[in-house]
């Protein structure tokens, strides 16, 4: 015990010292799992359960990967599993109301098997008086962390493990960031899907939308070095991945605050040149860092995806300066137009907010209008969600819900409008599907995504998952196709 005392309290001056801690914590905790199993008559069982954003997803792959090494198998069930992981998101209220729903169900289970631990991470945490509620009126929670500590895992894990012995049953391990400069490469990774992985290319978001909680809790923008990820990237390929998806809340400022200088569109050329990578997509653009570079590199790519999402947020240059996101109505229809003229084939989507303080009619006719000229062939559609800490949550001129609810309809019918338009322009010609499952609902078909993210549905088998292959699409269904393979 005083070696893993030791460990666990060890000071770490540098990423590779940390990942070397990162193992030898995942070496403890075997040793302990490997007990608890043989005691138990049977594996010990986790479930990990993510909300949000691509973002979360991807570090739930890495919580996922430090559970599997350390002996727990996959269970789907949240209510029959050891161990529970909520990975959290606070971006809408309605994203903590979904985390109080579950934790509410699973504390009932826990009361009849207290052995379970039950650990939370992600966004929410982040948020002191989210976090504040779960330590005071969810206590029979074992653990919480953040968004920076994510690498540091298996420690926590060890603790929790170990805190019957050192602290006593009820004690929360809780240890949150409020931020960080480390890096940490190389932990156990267990990915979703054998043919396509997230790659996270910057951490953190230096804009401060004054909607928005994200830079609060993510912190602040750090960009991780290009060799890193194209190692990554090169291993992933030889490991099967043909489709990357590069992560960043604004991938168009990848770079900045590097040693080496590298733009975002230089990235996407070395990405480019790897073999075995057949598709590149990326996510979040954010329209103000988006430069003529980056859409020739689009345009004469061979892999990158016909597909870009950026958020409008609203059509109103009044609104777009209260958000604080530095461009005009005028410069995002400009911009979209632009990529649509170079790149014709290219699906933009968006993402719009309804309700934001002090929207009138006239705001509301402004994104109708954007909505109208650019055509977007997707956009998520959010009522405005009061952040607490944002500049936007003490703006006058809340909107009154009623009146939210009747633009919210209207914008979301306008997009509904463009989409299905837009989705119908390729019926009866034949593209390239990558085949990701078997389809839910028919077991005969299986389904798939193009180029420009529209998903596909088509007969065939197992056999096709992860292969990139012709299809015909014979009927549009408005937000996805029926195809026939070829
Ligand atoms: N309320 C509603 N939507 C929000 N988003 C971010 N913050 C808020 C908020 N407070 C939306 C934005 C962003 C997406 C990820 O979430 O549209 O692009
Ligand atoms: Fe939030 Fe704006 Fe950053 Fe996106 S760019 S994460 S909306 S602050």
């Amino acid at each position: 015990m005083s070696d893993i005392n030791e460990l666990i309290n060890k000071e770490v001056n540098n990423d590779a010292e940390e990942l070397d801690r990162v193992y030898k914590c995942i070496e403890a905790a075997r040793a302990i799992i490997a007990d608890r199993s043989q005691s138990l008559g049977r594996k010990l069982k986790y479930h990990v359960t993510t909300f949000g954003c691509q973002m979360n997803a991807r570090d739930s792959e890495k919580l996922s990967g430090v559970l599997e090494a350390v002996g727990y198998e996959y269970e789907e069930d949240e209510f029959a599993a050891d161990l529970v992981l909520y990975n959290t998101c606070t971006v809408r209220d309605n994203a903590n109301q979904k985390l109080y729903g579950h934790l509410g169900s699973l504390g009932a289970v826990k009361k009849t098997r207290p052995d379970m631990i039950i650990g939370i991470c992600g966004c929410l945490t982040q948020e002191s008086s989210a976090r504040d509620k779960i330590l005071t009126s969810y206590s029979f929670v074992d653990l919480v962390f953040g968004t920076h500590n994510v690498f540091d895992f298996a420690r926590l894990l060890v603790m929790v493990l170990t805190r019957e012995v050192t602290k006593g049953k009820g004690h929360i391990v809780s240890e949150i960031w409020d931020d960080t400069e480390m890096i940490v490469e190389d932990i156990p990774t267990k990915r979703n899907y054998k043919f396509k992985s997230g790659v996270n290319i910057m951490f953190g978001c230096n804009n401060f939308c004054s909607y928005c909680i994200v830079p609060y809790v993510r912190g602040r923008e750090r960009s991780r070095n290009s060799s890193d990820i194209i190692d990554e990237i090169k291993r992933l390929a030889s490991d099967g991945v043909v489709e990357v998806m590069l992560l960043g809340q604004n991938v168009n400022s990848y770079g900045r605050g590097l040693d080496e200088k590298i733009t975002f569109s230089e990235l996407l050329a070395q990405v480019e040149a790897i073999d075995g990578i057949e598709r590149i997509r990326f996510m979040t653009s954010h329209p103000k860092d988006l430069s003529d570079e980056l859409i020739d590199v689009m345009a004469s790519s061979k892999k990158i995806c016909r597909h870009i999402h950026l958020p409008l947020q609203s059509g109103s240059t009044r609104i777009l300066k209260t958000m604080n996101r530095v461009y005009t109505k005028d410069q995002y229809i400009d911009l979209a137009l632009k990529i649509r003229d170079r790149i014709p084939d290219i699906a933009i989507t968006t993402d719009i907010i309804i309700g934001f303080p002090g929207e009138t009619d006239s705001d509301i006719e402004d994104t109708i209008d954007v909505i109208e000229k650019v055509q977007f062939d997707g956009a998520f559609t959010f009522i405005y969600s009061k952040r607490t800490g944002t500049p936007a949550a003490s703006m006058p001129d809340q909107v009154p819900a009623d009146v939210v609810k009747i633009n919210f309809d209207k914008v979301l019918a306008k997009v509904q409008e463009t989409s299905t338009k837009r989705a119908a322009l390729i019926e009866g010609k034949v593209m390239e599907v990558l085949v990701e499952d078997i389809n839910r609902q028919d077991s005969s078909l299986v389904t798939g995504r193009l180029s420009n993210n529209l998903n596909v549905h088509f007969p065939g088998g197992a056999s096709l998952i992860g292969k990139i292959v012709p299809v015909k699409l014979t009927e549009c269904k408005g937000f996805y196709y029926i195809g026939e393979s070829l």
